[in-house]
């Protein structure tokens, strides 16, 4: 009864949250979930509306009800949306919505904001058989291709990225800056109007949260180590107290798994030199960001790099690390990669304990890059045209469809 019971509620239909928003989002998002059904996954998606054609026809990019959709069902897939500059944004709205004083914010950043999802996880991991893949010249001349396993954990909501900054900062700011002798010996000559100030904050709760989030991922999968990748020596109050508390950390919860410290730019010069020496690596948001580029130019860029991001209340928004690439949105055949859409939706499937699916579309992926035979145009190393179907690339459809055949 109990058996029969769970394997019911196994079986129950997921309801998924699509997010399409602007640009190529939609067309990879489309293939995706046309991947995700082939493989047998039982689901329901349910449309959210984002992106630039709510800003211009409502004056906002990330309707209330599609906040709403996604508290209800929790699961979000995302494709990408178009920012552009304010000044911009603001002449493209419909013209009753012009002069309101409405201002254009990335709903993808909102979105993060709003539901806080502080851990974001990016797994840089190396294809046999991408021609992309990083190689170099070892001893004697021979050609290497070390093996890229990378994950990093990105903390997805404060440091640079919070958004507390001025220019020309009201004067409690300036007057408690003042306060600060480094502030007076560097600054305090500096007329206040030429001043540009972006804070970077962390908080002991969020900095715990995405480290523990490391810690437990190298537990899982075996990882024999977890990289600090800050730079605690030169950023002693954000990037120390991150430092001070992974120490804590691993000694009290994860003895077995070593801790290594590196600092943001060494790693970027390490991540060329010698990549297969790093496995699981925890940053701060931004220093998150630019290592989590560094590595995915490593595995062949953006048709390659997927991400989720998830809070503490079981809401996860899985999403490509790409954006809207605009100038090839309108193509009568779509030419991009759908590799980094299909793997942020296994990543989706991980966090829904659907392992056996997402194993089954992974080995598909491996698959398909490791034939060689369907490859999009930047797996060709070809320059994005049109042309470049006439030249033997694959289109977008056609590479979903060869994931399809090899499931
Ligand atoms: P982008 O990621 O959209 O495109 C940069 C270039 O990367 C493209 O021109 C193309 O050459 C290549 N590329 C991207 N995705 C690819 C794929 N799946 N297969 C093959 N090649 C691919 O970044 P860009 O051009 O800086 O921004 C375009 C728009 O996207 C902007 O409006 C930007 O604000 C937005 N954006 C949105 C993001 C999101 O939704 N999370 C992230 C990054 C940018
Ligand atoms: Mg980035």
């Amino acid at each position: 009864m109990v058996k029969r019971f769970i394997k019911h509620l196994k079986m129950a239909k997921r309801t998924i949250v699509s997010l399409p928003g602007d640009g190529i989002g939609r067309i990879v998002l489309e293939e995706a979930i046309r991947v995700l059904t082939s493989a047998g996954f039982d689901a329901e998606y349910i449309e959210g509306d984002i992106g630039w054609e709510f800003w211009r026809s409502e004056g906002n990019p990330l309707p209330q009800r599609t906040l709403d959709l996604i508290q209800k069902h929790k699961v979000a897939l995302f494709g990408a949306i178009t920012s552009k500059p304010k000044e911009e944004a603001s002449q493209e709205l419909n013209p009753e919505l012009r002069d309101k004083g409405l201002v254009y914010s990335s709903p993808i950043v909102s979105l993060r904001q709003h539901f806080k999802l502080d851990i974001c996880i990016r797994p840089c991991r190396t294809y046999p058989g991408n021609p992309l893949n990083f190689v170099r010249r070892g001893i004697g001349d021979k050609i290497e291709e070390p093996v890229v396993d990378a994950v990093i954990f990105r903390q997805n909501t404060e440091g640079l990225y919070g958004g507390v900054e001025w220019s020309d900062p009201p004067d409690q700011v300036y007057d408690a800056l003042m306060t600060h002798p480094k502030f007076i010996k560097n600054f305090g000559t500096t007329p206040k109007d030429e001043l540009s100030v972006s804070t970077r904050i962390f908080t002991r709760k969020a900095t715990k949260r995405i480290l523990f989030a490391a810690f437990e991922y190298a537990r899982k999968y075996g990882y024999k180590s977890v990289t600090l990748c800050e730079k605690p020596n030169v950023i002693r109050e954000t990037s120390g107290m991150m430092y001070r508390l992974a120490k804590e950390i691993q000694k009290s919860d994860f003895p077995e798994i070593q801790l290594w410290n590196t600092n943001i730019d060494a790693q970027m010069m390490w991540l060329t030199k010698n990549p297969e020496n790093y496995g699981v690596i925890v940053a701060g948001n931004m220093f998150g960001d630019i290592v989590s580029d560094g590595f995915a130019g490593l595995i062949g860029g953006l048709g390659f790099a997927c991400s989720a991001q998830f809070n503490d209340e079981g809401v996860g928004v899985f999403e490509p690390t790409h954006g809207s690439a605009p100038k090839y949105a309108d193509y009568t055949e779509s030419i991009v990669n759908p590799i980094a859409m299909i793997e942020s939706a296994c990543m989706m499937l991980d966090f829904i304990d659907e392992n056996e699916i997402a194993g089954k579309i992974r080995n598909a992926v491996a698959k398909t890059i490791n034939e060689r035979t369907v490859q999009t145009y930047d797996m060709r190393k070809m320059k994005g045209s049109a042309d470049a179907l006439k030249n033997g690339a694959a289109s977008t459809h056609q590479m979903a469809d060869e994931i399809i055949n090899n499931l």
